[in-house]
């Protein structure tokens, strides 16, 4: 069943000239992006920098007001009034939990903020909840009385987790929830976010640089370049037989042990990404693509694919094998 449907997302930010001068330029974060999220799946958004992963996941908590396009979620229409309801059923994790968590308060007004601000329950039952959430993701009771400065890493990304899941919501968005972390404690926090989600049967979209961490949780991916979707599909698919070149070459940039070995065929991620504020037209991946051709000045077009969408003319045209 679909929990998420996206459907030609825009988000756009003004770029003003002089400190009060109308916007003259508009950075295209996310520009026409459509997706599904599937109850009960782990849907991945992957991209280089800037691609507008972050911005997607801000205008899903309307925290971004939208240029154009639609969400449904649930099979409703969502308008930027309907934000302050669906708070609760959308939760997110920052990738940053020392600047996401009020230094000021303690562990348990942290994660019971949410009870209180949508006034779910008495203060037995949001006693009640607040500890059952914090033994849930593997922090003791006696952490509710800390501060954030008191915990670690890990264990403030735990509070993160546990102040998402106390709402109960039906979607968690997981942006980075772990780049911020020590390797070592990036294990046990996925391993926590994967044992949760099977637990208690929820929907993730995980948003990554890390393209192991996509290939070895998640179900089906979305490639983002520069606020536009390149490809989509099953994630095995995806990395067992990218179709886009770009996200062929983001695969093939993954550091290898022995960098060496590497095969003659792979397509290492070179050039710099074009300035958002100008963007190539057409294909944005233009500039960086070695099967750039003439037809590449116009927008590909949406072709479906070997189970997937690949936004690429080389298929329209079916020039070129890959
Ligand atoms: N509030 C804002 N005002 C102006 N431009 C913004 C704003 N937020 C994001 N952008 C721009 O929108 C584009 C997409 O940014 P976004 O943060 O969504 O990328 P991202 O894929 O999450 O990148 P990263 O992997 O670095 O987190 C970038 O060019 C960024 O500079
Ligand atoms: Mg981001």
């Amino acid at each position: 069943m679909k929990l998420l449907e996206v459907k030609n997302l825009k988000v756009f930010f003004p770029i003003k000239d002089k400190l009060f001068g109308k916007p003259t330029k508009f950075v295209k974060a996310v520009n026409n992006v459509s997706f599904e999220v599937e109850k009960g799946e782990i849907f991945s958004i992957v991209g280089e920098s800037g691609s507008g992963k972050s911005t997607i996941a801000l205008a899903l908590m309307g925290i971004h007001e939208r240029n154009g396009g639609s969400i449904i979620f649930n099979g409703a229409e969502v308008n930027q009034e309907d934000f302050k309801t669906l708070r609760r059923k959308i939760q997110i994790v920052f990738q940053d939990p020392d600047s996401s968590l009020d230094p000021r308060k303690r562990i348990k007004e942290i994660i019971a903020e949410g009870l209180r601000v949508h006034r779910v329950g008495d203060k037995a039952f949001i006693d009640e909840k607040v500890r059952d959430i914090v033994e849930k993701v593997g922090l003791t009771v006696d952490t509710l009385r800390k501060y954030p400065h008191e915990l670690s890493g890990g264990q403030k990304q735990r509070v993160g987790i546990a102040r998402a899941l106390v709402l109960e919501p039906e979607l968690i968005i997981l942006d980075e929830p772990t780049a911020s972390l020590d390797v070592s404690i990036q294990a046990q926090i996925l391993n926590l976010l994967v044992d949760l989600q099977e637990a208690l049967g929820l929907t993730y979209i995980l948003i990554t640089h890390d393209l192991k961490l996509v290939e070895h949780i998640s179900d089906r991916t979305l490639v983002m370049y520069l606020g536009k979707v390149m490809e989509m599909g099953e994630t095995k698919q995806i990395m067992n037989k990218p179709l886009h070149p770009y996200t062929k070459a983001l695969i093939d940039s993954v550091p290898v042990p022995n960098p060496e070995k590497r095969n003659e065929n792979e397509e290492i991620l070179t050039g710099e990404i074009p300035s958002p504020l100008n963007p190539p037209e057409g294909c944005p991946f233009k500039t960086r693509c070695k099967y750039r051709m003439e037809l590449c000045s116009k927008e590909p077009k949406s072709i479906k694919l070997e189970n997937r969408v690949v936004f690429c003319h080389l298929y329209e045209s079916k020039n070129l094998e890959v």
